[in-house]
């Protein structure tokens, strides 16, 4: 078997934040060093909440640290809309089984780095509030983060706004501090996950499975498909998991090294990923950007993560 990778969980949680959470706990070479939770899709108790409970479901045996209740320098911002109230509403979970971790989210990731023997990766699936903070602080430890692989932004569109997709919508300073941290960046923003469509039939196959997390997952992807059907979509656009792709499954994504900025100040444009296409600019690219997926390849990798939990969940 491969070398394990260790790795960091960052997430609001959030159904596609939960379904990432499933391909990183189903992939045996992943090994979940630690979990922070950070206010985005609902408020920083809620996401914690949310992903104490996920942990719980799928077995995931890893510290988890509560984020702040705010991104590094602006208003919080929530997707209620989409998650629900409780941020991950639809089938009924597991009470958490254990304790958060006394440290902050800094201080988790920080030990986790200190402490590898191999580079650490990072998967950001909501706002970059926590992974910010923690380049800010220790600038020293950057040489232990083997590469960041987030979902957030879009070269071609946004999603919040016309310019802007949520997460880096929510906190622009935090992704600035990511993007020029000069460290191998993975980016699964809108130009991949709004292909990464799971269509009702895949939800049915993935029901199919029949054990626990097979039916949460069909069920979330229920409940995150109704939002997104009233609006024309023809399946789930799962975000999240596709920033999980990145290490497990690289060949299904297509990336174009580019220059990307996040635009801090616009009056329209906040939040805005700002890729260079043709190199105009002529900066060295500072991120890998996922423009295509195979649609099915990831449908199919979805499917066969929901098969390795037992009947009971784990
Ligand atoms: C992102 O926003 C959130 O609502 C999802 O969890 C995902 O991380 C998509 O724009
Ligand atoms: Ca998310």
């Amino acid at each position: 078997m491969k070398k394990r990778i260790p790795v960091l969980l960052d997430g609001d949680p959030g159904h596609d934040d939960a379904m990432a959470w499933v391909l990183a706990k189903a992939c045996p070479f992943l090994d979940i060093k630690g979990i922070t939770s950070v206010a985005g899709n609902q408020t920083i108790e809620k996401t914690t909440y949310n992903a104490m409970r996920v942990c719980t479901l799928l077995g995931i045996d890893a510290p988890i640290a509560m984020g702040r209740p705010m991104p590094l320098l602006c208003a919080p911002r929530t997707a209620g809309n989409i998650h629900g109230q409780s941020g991950l509403d639809g089938p009924k979970l597991p009470e958490p089984t254990m304790q958060l971790s006394p440290l902050s989210p800094v201080e988790l990731m920080a030990k986790v780095l200190r402490e590898s023997d191999e580079p650490v990766a990072i998967i950001p699936t909501g706002p970059m509030t926590n992974v910010a903070a923690l380049l800010l602080a220790h600038p020293e430890l950057k040489e232990n983060i083997r590469l960041i692989s987030f979902m957030g932004g879009g070269i071609q569109s946004g999603n919040w706004t016309a310019a802007a997709e949520f997460n880096i919508l929510v906190d622009p300073e935090a992704a600035d501090t990511v993007f020029r941290s000069g460290l191998p960046l993975y980016m699964a923003g809108l130009d991949i996950t709004e292909k990464a469509l799971i269509f009702p039939e895949d939800f049915e196959k993935i029901r199919a499975v029949g054990n626990e997390v097979a039916r949460v997952v069909a069920d979330w992807l229920e409940f995150f498909y109704k939002f997104h059907r009233e609006i024309g979509y023809e399946g789930a656009p799962v975000h999240d998991p596709c920033a999980v792709v990145a290490l497990i499954r690289p060949e299904l994504i297509t990336y174009e090294d580019m220059y990307v900025e996040v635009e801090k100040k616009g009056q329209y444009c906040r939040g805005m990923t700002v890729g260079d296409q043709k190199g105009v600019l002529g900066n060295k690219p500072n991120v890998h950007v996922g423009m295509k997926i195979d649609r099915d390849g990831f449908a199919n990798l979805l499917l066969e993560a929901v098969k390795t939990f037992d009947s009971e969940g784990k």
